[in-house]
């Protein structure tokens, strides 16, 4: 350290008032990065693979309502999931405009892809694939209905979520209580991915997402 310094290096020969300006300074860049590092809430949700089953077909009916579908009069078999969340970023502030898409199993594991081969018929009143967007508040919503488990992957919903018509994230939700054994080992990233059911009548469950972008 230089004759005259003190412990924050100002310089004990110079003026007064250049000191009482560096000070300041000092003070400002303190306040700054504290204020970054505060306005930090979350971490960012991580990506997971999109998998061999997102949609080929193109639906007719594609909407966040995945339980009713376009010229059908029945309801999709299964659990009914109010599935409803928030798409922010990592400060917390809401994202509006946010396109969500979703596709998922049915109850017996069976997605509506060509390239699923798992037996039996596909449920004419599920919708498989859905898609919605975030309003003011970053907030979206799904009616959609449990997805089943398929050998060996727990059971999850895939999602892609897009701004502008360009895919900024691809990842999947978990549930914590439909995979006591077959949920990948929680990492803080699995962590995040992975929401609490809580059932809301008979047959009828609803759930929060956040995705934080
Ligand atoms: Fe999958």
């Amino acid at each position: 350290m230089a004759k005259n310094s003190n412990l924050l290096g100002f310089d004990m020969g110079k003026p007064l008032l250049i000191n009482i300006f560096m000070a300041l300074l000092l003070s400002v860049v303190c306040m700054t990065s504290q204020k970054i590092y505060a306005e930090e809430k979350f971490a960012k949700t991580p990506a997971d693979y999109e998998g061999p089953f997102y949609p080929v077909t193109r639906q007719e009916d594609i909407d966040n309502d995945l339980v009713q579908v376009k010229g059908q009069s029945g309801t999709a078999q299964g659990d009914i999931l109010h599935l409803s969340g928030v798409v922010v970023n990592t400060r917390g502030e809401a994202l509006q405009n946010v396109t969500i898409e979703i596709w998922q199993t049915d109850p017996h594991g069976r997605y509506n892809h060509p390239g699923d081969s798992t037996p039996g018929v596909r449920d004419p009143n599920f919708q498989y694939w859905g898609a919605t967007t975030t309003d003011a508040d970053g907030r979206f919503f799904f009616k959609t209905i449990v997805p089943g488990a398929y050998n060996p992957r727990p059971a999850h919903i895939h999602y892609k979520v897009l701004q502008e018509g360009k895919v900024i994230l691809t990842s999947q939700i978990y549930f914590r209580e439909q995979n006591p054994t077959r949920l990948p080992s929680m990492t803080s990233q699995i962590e995040l991915q992975t929401v609490d059911m809580k059932p809301v009548n008979d047959g009828e469950f609803e759930t929060f997402f956040r995705i934080v972008l």
